[in-house]
């Protein structure tokens, strides 16, 4: 995944693409590059490193002009060198290209295109669109363009320039995100929304194989066959101060600290008369959902546990038969389903591909899909029967927090809402399980304020290099979750078990250097088996960290450290122990001296296979 902004207008490009480009930096870092259009001319610079180091090696004296493009990059075709950063250009540096996604069919058409004379200056897939635009060139970028994408087979999201006509930023888009900025006597392009949110909120979402024409006063979408589309210009209601770090070091601390708030947001009008409103939210019939009789839950990640937690949600409270499937491995077989069947995806992103993919199979299946989406008008959000919308704000954090828990509510809020469809649970039982879960944002704060004593803990693991995360039910979830968080922004080894498994094999692993996390919440189902297995660990000279229920003794006389969520209901509880376990693996990160912000090798969305 990479990142792409540009820009037309009557400012300076480079210092608003710079500052753009900073917003989109989760989309890729490890090389980055501008172009700008000044007198006839493109003028590039790019190399590799961060935005930042990119921004102190580059000369903006260089790159002046009132139209550019520009990329953050995070490789897939070609090594990360300067030579590959974006922007690529044709033969004769008349044409300047940013691109998001992959040219499948690039070595045939390069082949041919070197036939013919071209030469190329870097490895990647994205050059070959450059040198294809210049070889169908005939005074208008606009149709050179259209007729080279014709020939693409891949994914793109394209920022085009053209030395030769400076009054034109072209875009297109197929299976890669990308969006028009509306301006006053200015316009943009961009992978996300957060990019120009400060510039403007007014926003349109290219589809597959449109082609955007903008000129600093106007802007046409046309689909691949030159026809103008008439397109809905949406207003983006979200805060740009949402998209800055507001003083904390890092997103994803902020976005930890952010999770009171994002639930409160995500509950907000959907809770009526001790019951749960979001009817007017299902594009599907009251006969359609109770004819409901099966949920296949797909998703990637972190939204896979959330699926995994849901799955427990379902079954225990709205006794409809659930599965869970990462979406890559659903996209690839035949599953069984029927118009009775409902897929719930789950993306933060809403551009994930298998996810996307997934979706497009089941609804070919004739199934009804309903998303679980955080990113307003992404694809996913665009392509399913209906949507509920987390409504966490943009995540801008790699490792991903309040997305997770906020999915985790709307989860729990579409589970009671079935439960009163199918009658399973009663109006009394519904209003007092919703209560309950209006607590949660409180409860958060609470156990929010517990981050030093995280921090103390998290200072074991300077010296480790593995870490097991054990809990049950809808705990186990939370488990895998956290142990991916571990990984992801520590580059710890860590795995998650359901916790009676420690005895069919990792127990084997347990010695004065592993720590164990338990999470061990009071419920009447499993919590003494818990407690049985910490005494297993411990009698392995094993490390105990236990996420436990406050007031609960016995654990903390156990545990060699103990952290203690709010009491709340079992099936709640994975919303509040799902806290302490990122703040643990934030701070593992910072006293490793890594930046939990920009993991190596992770990117914010995965829109690639
Ligand atoms: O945007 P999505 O929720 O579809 O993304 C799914 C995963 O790629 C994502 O959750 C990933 O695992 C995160 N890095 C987890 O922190």
């Amino acid at each position: 995944m990479c990142g792409i902004i540009g820009y037309i207008g009557n400012r300076e490009a480079a210092p608003l693409m710079i500052e753009g480009l900073k917003k989109l930096e989760y989309r890729g870092y490890d090389s980055a590059g501008f172009c700008t259009v000044s007198n006839n001319q493109t003028l590039i610079q790019k190399d590799v490193g961060k935005i930042q180091e990119v921004e102190k090696k580059i000369n903006l004296n260089n790159l002046n002009g009132n139209i550019g493009i520009s990329h953050c990059r995070w490789s897939t075709h070609g090594g990360v060198t300067k030579e590959n950063a974006h922007p690529h250009t044709d033969c004769k540096n008349m044409i300047s290209i940013v691109h998001n996604g992959i040219i499948e069919n690039f070595s045939e058409l390069k082949e041919k295109l070197m036939e013919k004379g071209h030469t190329f200056k870097s490895s990647t897939d994205t050059e070959v669109v450059a040198h294809l635009i210049e070889d169908n060139y005939n005074g208008s970028i606009e149709e050179a363009t259209r007729i080279a994408l014709r020939q693409i087979e891949g994914s793109y999201a394209l920022g085009i320039v053209c030395a030769k006509e400076p009054q034109k930023l072209i875009a297109a888009r197929n299976e890669s995100p990308l969006i028009l900025g509306i301006g006053k006597e200015e316009n943009f392009i961009a992978s996300d929304v957060p990019a120009i949110l400060k510039h403007t909120n007014r926003v349109i979402y290219l589809e597959n194989k449109e082609i955007a024409i903008l000129t600093k006063n106007s802007f046409e979408v046309k689909n691949i066959d030159g026809i103008s589309l008439n397109k809905k210009i949406n207003n983006i209601d979200w805060d740009s101060e949402l998209a800055e770090k507001s003083g904390y070091d890092h997103f994803m601390l902020k976005e930890i600290h952010e999770q009171p708030r994002a639930i409160t947001e995500t509950l907000n009008g959907r809770i009526k008369d001790g019951k749960v409103s979001i009817k007017e939210e299902l594009n599907f019939s009251d006969e359609e959902l109770e004819n409901i009789n099966r949920i296949i839950i797909i998703a990637c990640g972190t939204s896979w546990h959330s699926a995994l937690a849901g799955e427990f949600m379902l079954e225990e409270l709205a006794k409809i038969p659930v599965e869970v499937e990462y979406a890559s491995e659903f996209r690839y077989r035949h599953p069984i389903i029927n118009n009775n069947t409902l897929i719930i995806a789950i993306s933060q992103s809403g551009e994930t591909a298998d996810t996307l993919a997934a979706i497009r199979e089941a609804k070919r299946n004739d199934a009804k899909v309903l998303s679980i989406v955080n990113a307003k008008g992404s694809s996913i959000d665009r392509e399913s029967d209906s949507v509920l919308y987390t409504y966490a704000g943009p995540e801008i954090g790699v490792a991903s927090t309040k997305a997770f828990t906020t999915q985790l509510v709307v989860l729990y809020l579409f589970t009671l809402f079935m439960a009163n469809l199918k009658r399973s649970l009663d109006y009394g039982k519904i209003s007092e399980l919703l209560g309950k879960l209006r607590k949660l944002p409180l409860q958060m704060e609470a156990l929010l304020s517990e981050e030093n004593r995280i921090k103390k803990i998290a200072e074991i693991y300077k010296d480790k290099t593995n870490s097991l995360f054990l809990g049950r039910g809808v705990n186990f979830p939370i488990a895998l979750e956290g142990a991916l968080k571990l990984k992801e922004v520590s580059y710890l080894h860590a795995e998650g078990y359901p916790a009676a498994e420690m005895k069919h094999g990792p127990i084997a692993l347990i010695d004065k250097n592993m720590p164990v996390v338990f999470i061990a919440t009071k419920d009447d189902y499993t919590y003494k088996k818990v407690l049985g297995n910490i005494y297993e660990v411990k009698a392995r000279n094993g490390i105990v960290i236990a996420i436990a229920t406050e007031g609960d003794e016995e654990v903390s006389k156990l545990a060699d450290y103990a952290i203690y969520i709010p009491k709340t209901l079992y099936i709640l509880s994975s919303i509040l122990t799902a806290v302490p376990l990122q703040l643990l693996a934030y701070y593992v990160a910072l006293d490793r001296g890594l930046d939990p912000d920009k993991p190596r090798n992770l990117s914010k969305s995965v829109v690639v296979e």
